[in-house]
């Protein structure tokens, strides 16, 4: 079965995600030993939806990351282009869109927020996705993005990012259909900007006032950053900065 490059071609990483799309709930609740529920609640806080509001998943998969933020009560739409990953969320009361990131089949300035968990990392190109991102919110709309980071504990650290690439695909064979989508996983998640480079990446596609939050100490991180109003007067300055506590609940 297929697997993507480091290149992140469209199609193959399309065709990755459609193979391990029956399984890929379950086995990813059980390689990140049931976290992926925990980071999903912190990003619908940081998110911080209201009821009436307009909110894209992006890269939403099986719309479970979507199901969790139209709890809130705004109305949230799942966008992927694996159709396969979207089938095997069919069961989800949310709507779906088939969308590449890179080309969204939105008007400008039609969403409150947009969001992407876990899914960034595997665009052909970030910077511009979150330039795409940014047209399709209004101005002064957010977007929050949940990825895999760098461990904040510099022993720890060492470990992870030497070991990562053996362990990951090891457990997979045990629970996965498609081992050698774990390989792409891991050498995905070791070439990842840390972040503080991925907050410089955001603020270039002319997000302003970028944050980020540490989780499970710094395994993954959650970015969060505004569309200017286009108003002088609230332009923001501000470079990048970890403004919160590394400290999940
Ligand atoms: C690891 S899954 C994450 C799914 C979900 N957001 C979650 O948190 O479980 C990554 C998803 O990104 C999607 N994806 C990758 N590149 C994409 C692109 N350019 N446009 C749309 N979806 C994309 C894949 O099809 C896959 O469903």
């Amino acid at each position: 079965m297929s697997r993507a490059g480091l290149d992140k071609n469209p199609r193959e990483v399309a065709e990755m995600f459609d193979g391990v799309a029956k399984g890929y709930d379950r086995t990813n609740s059980v390689m990140t030993m049931g976290f992926d529920r925990r980071w999903r609640e912190w990003s619908r806080r940081v998110l911080d939806a209201r009821p009436g509001e307009k909110v894209l998943d992006l890269a939403a998969g099986t719309a479970v990351s979507t199901v969790e933020y139209a709890a809130t009560g705004a109305w949230c739409v799942a966008a992927d282009f694996s159709l396969g990953m979207l089938q095997t969320g069919a069961h989800r009361q949310v709507p779906k869109v088939a969308a590449d990131a890179m080309r969204l089949p939105f008007a400008d300035d039609s969403f409150d927020a947009v969001t992407v968990s876990f899914g960034i990392r595997n665009f052909h190109d970030p910077e511009a996705a979150l330039r795409e991102m940014a047209r399709v919110v209004r101005p002064g709309g957010r977007v929050v993005v949940c990825e895999v980071s760098t461990p904040t504990f510099r022993p720890f650290r060492f470990v992870y990012k030497r070991y990562l690439l053996w362990i990951l695909p090891f457990i997979s064979r045990f629970v996965s259909s498609n081992p050698e989508a774990y390989k792409y996983l891991a050498e995905s998640m070791r070439t990842w900007p840390d972040q503080r480079e991925f907050g410089e990446i955001v603020a270039r596609a002319g997000w302003e006032d970028v944050a980020w939050m540490n989780l499970t100490g710094g395994l993954v991180a959650l970015h969060r950053a505004t569309k200017p109003t286009g108003n002088p007067a609230t332009k923001s300055t501000e470079k990048p900065t970890d403004k919160t506590a590394d400290k999940p609940a």
